[in-house]
C-alpha cells in the first residue's frame, strides 16, 4: 500500500466516523455511546446497524457489515481502496501527493483514459465516410443525430486493426488494449481487434467514467452483441447501461428495460429515466444502485416469456430493498423501442401513468396459467394465488386482493380471505419455528455471514478469533514468542486476517482499520470488526491469550486424532479391498 501511514491517521482523524456515515444514514443514539440506524447494505425495518465514535467504527448486526471510515466509503460508494481515499482526502480538502497513488489505481486511469479515447474514436468513425453502413443502420432505428451525441454511440469499423492502430498512435500497447478487452489474441500470437462493424454504445458510469462498450450488430446476425469482457474498470453486474444519463432526471422513477436500444428510444421519445441491465438479469448489486437515485423502478421489459420471467425476479430483488415497483403492460409491441416506434410517446405515457403495480401484475400472471372453467385448473389457481397473497405484509392488500380473487374464481369471498389468512398463519408459524432453532443453535452464532469463511471447526475458530482481538487491542504481544504461526490456525480467513496483523505490528506500523483497509479485503474487514465486538480481557492480556493458545492446540490435538483415526479406517478398508 502506498499511502504512508501519517497520511491515512490523519486522514481518518479528519472525517470523523458519525459525520460521514450520517450523509447516507440517519442515525440515532439508542444505548451507550454508540449510535444506530437502518442499515444501508441491507434491508431491514428495525435498527441493527451501529456506529462507535470512540472506536470510529461501524457495524451491523444483521448482516455482518463493519469497517472503519474508509470500508465504509469503498462499500456505500463501490470504490476501490486508494478512490476511497481521494474521495475522504476530497471531503475535507486534503491533497492527495500524487506518486502515493499505487499501481493498481494508475492501471485503473490509465485504462479509463484508454476507454475515453476509444470512445471518442468510435464516435468520430460514425461521421467518418466509412460510417455510411451505421448510418444507414441508425436511420433505419430511428435514432437521431442528437441523441447519438447524447450516449456517445459510435462505430467500430468493419476492420481487423482500426481500433488498435489508432490507440497505438496515441501510446497505449497492445498489453494495455487486451486488459480493457479491446483486441483479442490471434492464433498467431497477434492482436486484433475486438469490436468490428458494430454500433457501439459507450457504457458510462455515475462519475462520467468510460468502463466498458456494448456493440450491436448492423443488422441481423450472431452474436446480436458483443460486450467488454470483465476488466479492473468494468463489472457488469455493478452497472446499469445509461444510469449515468437516467440519474440526472426529475421524473422521480427508473425505468428498468432490458435492451439498449430501447433504453436509447426511451430517451429520445422523452423519458430520460431509462436504464438497462447490462446483457445480464438484474442483480442484487444493481438494485441497491438504483436505490441511491429513486424510490421506485418501472419494469419494462420484453413482452415475451423471457421478459416475464425476469420482470418477477426483477420485483423480488427490488422490494427487498423498500423500492416501489410497478411493471408496464406492453400490449401489441414485444418491446418498449417498438411500442413507441408503433404507438407514439404519448401511449407510452399513459402506459406509465396506468401501469400496474406488483401485485396485479403478479395477480395478472398467475390468473393467465389456468382456464378457470375447469374445476381442477380452478382449484390449482385458488391454491397458487392464496399463497401469493398470503406473502402480502398488508392485512387490507390481502382482504382487497381475496376479493379479487374469489370473483375471478367465482367463489365466495369470505372463503378466500379466510384461507389466505390461515395460510399466512401457517407461514409465520413456520419462520418462527425455525428462527428458534437457528438461535438455539450455538455454533451459528458463531459462524461469519459471508458463506465461504465458514469455520469447520468453531471450537478452535473462537479461540482464533480471540488471539486476533488481543493482538489487535494489544499489539506488543505480537513479539511475544508463545505465539502460534499461522498454520495453527483452522480457519485460513483467520490465519490471514492474523498474519497481516502480526507482521503489522512487527514493523511497529499502527492497527486501525485505515491502515489495514489497503491489505485485508472488505470481507475480511467485516470479520474483523465483528469480531472485535466481543469483550476481552486486556487487564491480563497474556494470561489470556495462553490460554487461546491452550484452547487452538486442544482443539487441533482432536482434529489430528480424528484425522489419524480416518486415515487409519481407510487404510483398513483398502487392505480388506473394500471401497470407499
Ligand atoms: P433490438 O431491439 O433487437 O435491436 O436489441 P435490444 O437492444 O433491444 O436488445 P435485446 O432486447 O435483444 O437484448 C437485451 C440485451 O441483452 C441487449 O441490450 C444486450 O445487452 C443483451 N444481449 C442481447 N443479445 C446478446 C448477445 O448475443 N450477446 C450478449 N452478450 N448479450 C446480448
Ligand atoms: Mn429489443
Amino acid at each position: 500500500m502506498a499511502f504512508p501511514e501519517t497520511f491515512l491517521t490523519e486522514l481518518t482523524e479528519r472525517n470523523d466516523i458519525v459525520e460521514v456515515v450520517s450523509s447516507y444514514v440517519r442515525l440515532s443514539k439508542k444505548s451507550g455511546s454508540n449510535l444506530f440506524g437502518l442499515c444501508p447494505f441491507h434491508s431491514e425495518k428495525t435498527p441493527s446497524f451501529s456506529v462507535s465514535p470512540d472506536k470510529q467504527i461501524y457495524h451491523c448486526f444483521g448482516c455482518g457489515k463493519g469497517g472503519g471510515v474508509i470500508n465504509f466509503i469503498m462499500e456505500i460508494e463501490n470504490l476501490s481502496f486508494p478512490e476511497a481515499v481521494e474521495f475522504l482526502a476530497r471531503r475535507v480538502n486534503m491533497p492527495v501527493p500524487e506518486q502515493e497513488n499505487d499501481r493498481e489505481s494508475k492501471k485503473r486511469s490509465r485504462m479509463l483514459a484508454l476507454n475515453k479515447d476509444a470512445a471518442r474514436f468510435f464516435y468520430e468513425q460514425l461521421s467518418a465516410p466509412g460510417g455510411a453502413p451505421a448510418r444507414d443502420y441508425m436511420q433505419r432505428r430511428q435514432i437521431g443525430r442528437a441523441t447519438a451525441t447524447n450516449f456517445g454511440i459510435g462505430y467500430a469499423p468493419d476492420s481487423w486493426d482500426a481500433l488498435r492502430s489508432a490507440m497505438k498512435a496515441k501510446g497505449y500497447s497492445d498489453f494495455e488494449l487486451f486488459d480493457a478487452g479491446l483486441v483479442r489474441k490471434g492464433k498467431s500470437g497477434g492482436f486484433y481487434d475486438t469490436f468490428r462493424s458494430r454500433l457501439m454504445f459507450p457504457v458510462i458510469d455515475v462519475r462520467g467514467n468510460v468502463i466498458g462498450f456494448s456493440g450491436r450488430i448492423l443488422g441481423d446476425g450472431e452474436p446480436k452483441y458483443m460486450n467488454s469482457p470483465e476488466t479492473l474498470v468494468f463489472n457488469k453486474s455493478r452497472n446499469l447501461f445509461a444510469l449515468n444519463l437516467a440519474k440526472k432526471s426529475k421524473s422521480g422513477y427508473i425505468i428498468l428495460s432490458e435492451g439498449n436500444i430501447d433504453v436509447v428510444s426511451l430517451h429520445q421519445a422523452g423519458f430520460d429515466s431509462a436504464v438497462a441491465s447490462l446483457g445480464t438479469s438484474l442483480t442484487p448489486e444493481q438494485a441497491r444502485l438504483i436505490s441511491r437515485y429513486t424510490g421506485e423502478v418501472i419494469i419494462a421489459y420484453d413482452n415475451d416469456g423471457a421478459g416475464i420471467k425476469a420482470a418477477q425476479r426483477a420485483i423480488g430483488i427490488l422490494e427487498k430493498l423498500d423500492l416501489k415497483v410497478r411493471v408496464l403492460r406492453l400490449t401489441g409491441a414485444k418491446d418498449p423501442d417498438e411500442f413507441i416506434k408503433l404507438k407514439g410517446p404519448e401511449a407510452f405515457r399513459n402506459l406509465l401513468e396506468g401501469s400496474e403495480d406488483q401485485i396485479d401484475y403478479r395477480l395478472r400472471t398467475i390468473t393467465d396459467q389456468y382456464v378457470l372453467t375447469e374445476p381442477d385448473q380452478k382449484v390449482d389457481f385458488l391454491k397458487e394465488a392464496t399463497g401469493m397473497l398470503a406473502k402480502l405484509p398488508g392485512a387490507v392488500e390481502r382482504q382487497v386482493y381475496a376479493m379479487r380473487v374469489a370473483e375471478l374464481a367465482g367463489v365466495k369471498g369470505e372463503a378466500v380471505a379466510d384461507e389466505v389468512e390461515r395460510r399466512r398463519r401457517r407461514m409465520l408459524g413456520a419462520a418462527r419455528k425455525n428462527e428458534a432453532k437457528a438461535q438455539s443453535r450455538p455454533e451459528r452464532q458463531l459462524q461469519p455471514e459471508e458463506k465461504s469463511f465458514r469455520y469447520e471447526d468453531p471450537a478452535s475458530a473462537a479461540a482464533e478469533e480471540g488471539l486476533i482481538r488481543l493482538l489487535y487491542l494489544e499489539p506488543s504481544l505480537a513479539n511475544n514468542a508463545a505465539l502460534p504461526p499461522p498454520e495453527d490456525f483452522s480457519a485460513p480467513v483467520l490465519a490471514h486476517i492474523y498474519t497481516v496483523l502480526r507482521d503489522k505490528a512487527r514493523r511497529g506500523d499502527s492497527l486501525s482499520t485505515a491502515t489495514l483497509s489497503g491489505e485485508l479485503s472488505g470481507q475480511e474487514m467485516s470479520l474483523l470488526v465483528q469480531l472485535l465486538q466481543k469483550p476481552e480481557r486486556l487487564s491480563s492480556g497474556e494470561r489470556a491469550m495462553s490460554d487461546y493458545i491452550a484452547k487452538m492446540r486442544e482443539a487441533k490435538d482432536i482434529r489430528d486424532s480424528k484425522n489419524d483415526l480416518l486415515g487409519y479406517l481407510k487404510k483398513q478398508r483398502e487392505k480388506m479391498g473394500i471401497e470407499g
